[in-house]
């Protein structure tokens, strides 16, 4: 965005910007040549064709994302390239993105605006679009990192009880600010109302959430994933809505992007949105920036502000 694009030329760098519309990773790798630093997007597989494409002079891989399963960190450490990415600095934009599916899915609103642009008569009525309430029910967090622990401030605020489960525990200010409770994977799926996945994807969360996981969950429960499509079985997760044990899920991510499965795209008890969860002017500013600052330090010489791996 401009404003990061300001802060490399201002460094005096040389600038060499992809046309997104043009973005096939073969104009991506016939652009790379030379280059000391590339911002790379959750699209780029930053793998070792992708580095052999840019050369040896390359120093930083700035991610503008705060996932980074897009990049082979190994085969970066092993070419002694910098990786970086953006935390922080969109924690509150996808927290709230992950309360507008929780209520748009529990309170049918996908489902009920749709229903009234399709011209529908209707009048109130007290069996219209009824949906379910979150006050007193249990939230459901899987990884209680920075988005997971924002998210569960905002549940708590709706009358949420949060419990979670993940590998660190919070610390125990932060769980008793939250009044959280920390359980295992399975006490959490056969309690929570609503379950959130907020972990980073890699080998060992994926599919982390698969048949036998949404068969322990309570029928009538409800997903969120705003994390990586691939922490989800996508398969399985058609199935449990299918077989009602999921009342319904609001999706932000999906297995195979830009791809949703038709399955999902006919189903009045799903949410689709497509990847928006940092997706605010101030947020996407804040996060170009960080990049390109991540880019000077590196270049200058200086430790990156935000090292990955
Ligand atoms: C978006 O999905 C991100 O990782 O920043």
């Amino acid at each position: 965005m401009a404003s990061g694009i300001k802060i490399l030329a201002e460094a005096g760098h040389q600038l060499d910007q992809l046309d997104a519309a043009l973005k096939t990773r073969a104009d991506v790798l016939a652009q790379l040549g030379g280059a000391e630093a590339i911002c790379t997007s959750l699209l780029d597989q930053v793998d070792a064709e992708f580095l052999d494409a840019a050369g040896p002079q390359l120093k930083i891989v700035a991610n503008v994302a705060v996932g980074f399963n897009n990049i082979d960190l190994a085969e970066c450490a092993a070419r002694g390239i910098t990786v970086t990415n953006t935390p922080d600095v969109l924690t509150d934009a996808c927290a709230d993105l992950t309360i507008g599916l929780l209520l748009m899915v529990t309170r049918r609103m996908g489902e009920a605006e749709r229903f009234l642009r399709a011209g529908n008569r209707w009048r109130f009525s007290m069996n219209l679009m009824v949906g379910s309430s979150l006050a007193g029910k249990e939230f459901g967090i899987i990884g209680a990192g920075r988005i997971g622990k924002a998210v569960a401030s905002r549940a708590k605020a709706f009358g949420m009880r949060i419990i979670y489960t993940g590998n660190h525990p919070m610390d125990a200010a932060e769980e008793q600010a939250l009044q959280a409770e920390f359980v295992s994977l399975e006490e959490l799926l056969g309690r929570a109302h609503v379950v959130s996945p907020h972990c980073p994807y890699n080998p060992s969360t994926h599919h982390l959430l698969s048949d036998e996981q949404f068969n322990m969950l309570t029928p009538g429960s409800y997903l969120i994933n705003t994390a990586r499509g691939l922490v989800v079985d996508e398969d399985a997760l058609i199935r449990a809505l299918e077989s009602g044990q999921l009342a319904g899920a609001g999706l932000d991510v999906y297995a195979n992007e830009p791809v949703v499965p038709q399955a999902l795209l006919d189903r009045e008890d799903v949410v689709l949105l497509p990847h928006i969860g940092s997706a605010t002017l101030e947020t996407r500013s804040m996060m170009s920036d960080l990049a390109a600052s991540n880019v000077v330090e590196v270049l200058a010489g200086r430790p990156a502000l935000t090292q990955v791996g």
